[in-house]
């Protein structure tokens, strides 16, 4: 693979953990287990690779909608392994972010994600953004209400004004989002952020996905050309 014109962010839609699990008869949760494995492959072949920040769809604002057994079962496997992967984080210098709506989250998910950014702050290798509780019509609400609350002029209001008040206003938007298992849809994820992202589309499954189809992706990706509504010559 050429590491010119390597996207500097990806973002993941991980989809396909219940499907896993379903075509093997074994429940649900199994496939968010599998769904963590693959995360973690995924985030050292992104490290390897030289990409700057990876923001993974791991819990949307319509997630809740599921059962109570597996939301709480998601809730678990954050709190048990997000933090305990510190020294994977330390070896490859990853450093963890959030997005989302951190309120709305359990407290004792909120403070093991507010803590395992503040331990990896310092790291300067991949950024991998932890999309958790995370819907882009929420975080444009959120960011209006900031803005509210600053009481801004209206007419001081422009898109730059908008963007600052997202939650990572300092990380570049998606140059690339990809989504798993055969659906093509954005199910709510980086509204704002994804207007000119391009998109690459897996009917793999996410527990299937490994370093070599992150490779696939970003080789499709490296083809396209991008214009931003101008003209190419
Ligand atoms: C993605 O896998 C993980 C989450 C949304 C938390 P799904 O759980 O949506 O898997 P499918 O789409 O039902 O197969
Ligand atoms: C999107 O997947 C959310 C995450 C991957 C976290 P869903 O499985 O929730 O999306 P829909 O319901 O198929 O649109
Ligand atoms: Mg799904």
């Amino acid at each position: 693979m050429t590491t010119s014109n390597m996207p500097a962010h990806v973002g993941i839609i991980m989809d396909g953990n219940g499907r896993w699990a379903q075509h093997r008869n074994m429940a649900r949760t199994q496939g968010h287990i599998e769904g963590l494995k693959a995360a973690k492959r995924i985030v050292k072949a992104a490290a390897d690779m030289g990409i700057s920040y990876l923001t993974l769809y791991t819990f949307s604002t319509e997630n809740w909608k599921r059962t109570q057994e597996e939301v709480g079962f998601i809730m678990g496997l954050v709190k048990k392994y997000l933090m305990a992967e510190f020294d994977f984080y330390n070896e490859n210098k990853i450093r963890i972010r959030f997005s989302g709506n951190l309120e709305g989250l359990p407290q004792d998910i909120a403070q093991e994600v507010v803590q395992v950014c503040e331990k990896t702050a310092h790291f300067t290798g991949l950024s991998v953004i932890l999309a958790l509780n995370y819907g882009g019509r929420d975080e444009i609400v959120r960011a209006v209400r900031k803005i509210t609350e600053k009481h801004i002029p209206i007419s001081e209001i422009t898109e730059a004004t908008i963007h600052d008040h997202l939650d990572n206003p300092d990380v570049p938007d998606p140059d690339l989002i990809i989504r798993t298992a055969g659906e093509q849809r954005s199910s709510n994820f980086l509204l704002w952020e994804s207007a000119y992202s391009e998109f690459y589309f897996s009917d793999k499954l996410w527990p299937d996905w490994d370093a070599a189809d992150l490779e696939l992706a970003i080789k499709s990706f490296q083809k396209r050309k991008r214009r931003f509504g101008g003209i190419t010559t």
